[in-house]
């Protein structure tokens, strides 16, 4: 039928029709916060490239949680800036490491909040590279071996799900057997199976400090240009075990995220990324943009797209928006 029988706007003059007909909608539950955790105390650095985002101190991550659970959000997912770096980062695998303490923390607090542990080196080694480098590139073996540490000291520490985002070959694999030989079979992964080498991080890495000192990511993130690698790494990593699968980033990967989402059949996950956000924030500063509207556009986007689940600094506002405060 045509017009004038058919006439598309008679399901958008009525609010309470637009939003009966509304095929996309966001609601807390899709949404998992990125934080980072610091060592000392009362410290709470807002990181200049992120405003709105800070570095937490054990003491004011806590009672941040707290509010991430009161504004109904309940996922976080952990990064720890340590004291010290070494070589191959094996610092991150001791049960005594930053963010291991934090996760104690919270669950001595009894939060009705899911923890996910991001697993991967960049924050604990001295050149910022995500595991150990040898002849002037990170050797992928010897790095899986500290990744799956790392994992089982994080679950050990009491993480929910384990979110390796190094993107090593064989790394899921390890971490699975890891995980199972010391009796967690329970604990699922979320691999960042599809992650870009992308000039969006950066912001991150100030948050962070994981700049790599030299060099770039590109032997091991994979080309912004390439889309059928995509499921090779989300095949790789699904056979070793993956329980979930990662695109990262978000907004300028959504046919990447449309397609994975056609092609498998486990939750995608999509990371809505630092400079993404800093992108948003600064036109917001400037008043070129309306923040709340366009975080509301992006994030509806990306669930369009096919992700399942968002990971998003902004979802404490887009929490606020949504309880219409
Ligand atoms: C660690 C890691 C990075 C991000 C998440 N985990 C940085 C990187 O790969 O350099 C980026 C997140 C963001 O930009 O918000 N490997």
């Amino acid at each position: 039928m045509s017009f004038p029988k058919t006439r598309l706007r008679r399901l958008r003059y009525n609010p309470i029709i637009r939003e009966l007909v509304k095929e996309t909608k966001i609601s807390v539950d899709d949404l998992i916060y990125p934080m980072f955790v610091c060592t000392g105390e009362n410290i709470r650095n807002e990181i200049s490239s992120m405003p709105g985002q800070y570095q937490l101190s054990i003491d004011n991550f806590i009672n941040e949680c707290k509010n991430v659970t009161r504004k109904g959000i309940k996922s976080i997912l952990i990064f720890g800036i340590p004291e010290n770096k070494d070589e191959s980062g094996k610092i991150a695998c001791q049960d005594n490491s930053i963010v291991q303490r934090a996760i104690k923390e919270i669950r001595k607090q009894n939060l009705n909040l899911l923890i996910i542990a991001d697993v991967c080196n960049c924050e604990y080694t001295n050149h910022g590279h995500c595991g150990t480098i040898i002849d002037g590139d990170v050797d992928n073996d010897l790095t899986i071996q500290t990744l799956a540490n790392q994992a089982v000291s994080l679950v050990k520490a009491g993480a929910d799900i384990i979110a390796p985002s190094d993107m090593m070959d064989g790394r899921v694999g390890l971490i699975r057997t890891a995980l199972d030989n010391s009796g967690f079979e329970r604990t699922p992964i979320l691999s960042y199976a599809v992650k870009y080498s992308s000039a969006f991080y950066s912001p991150f890495r100030d948050a962070a400090d994981s700049t790599p000192s030299f060099g770039d990511r590109k032997t091991y993130q994979m080309d912004f240009a390439n889309s059928r690698e995509a499921f090779r790494e989300v095949e790789q990593d699904l056979n070793e075990g993956a329980d979930m699968i990662m695109v990262k980033p978000a907004l300028s990967y959504l046919d990447i995220i449309y397609k994975i989402k056609e092609y498998t059949n486990v939750p995608v996950i999509a990371y809505s990324v630092s400079g993404e956000y800093s992108m948003i924030k600064a036109a917001s500063q400037n008043n070129w943009i309306k923040e709340m509207d366009i975080v509301m556009e992006i994030t509806t986007s990306i669930k369009r797209a096919g992700a399942d689940i968002i990971i998003t600094y902004h979802a404490l506002d887009i929490a606020d928006r949504l309880n219409n405060k």
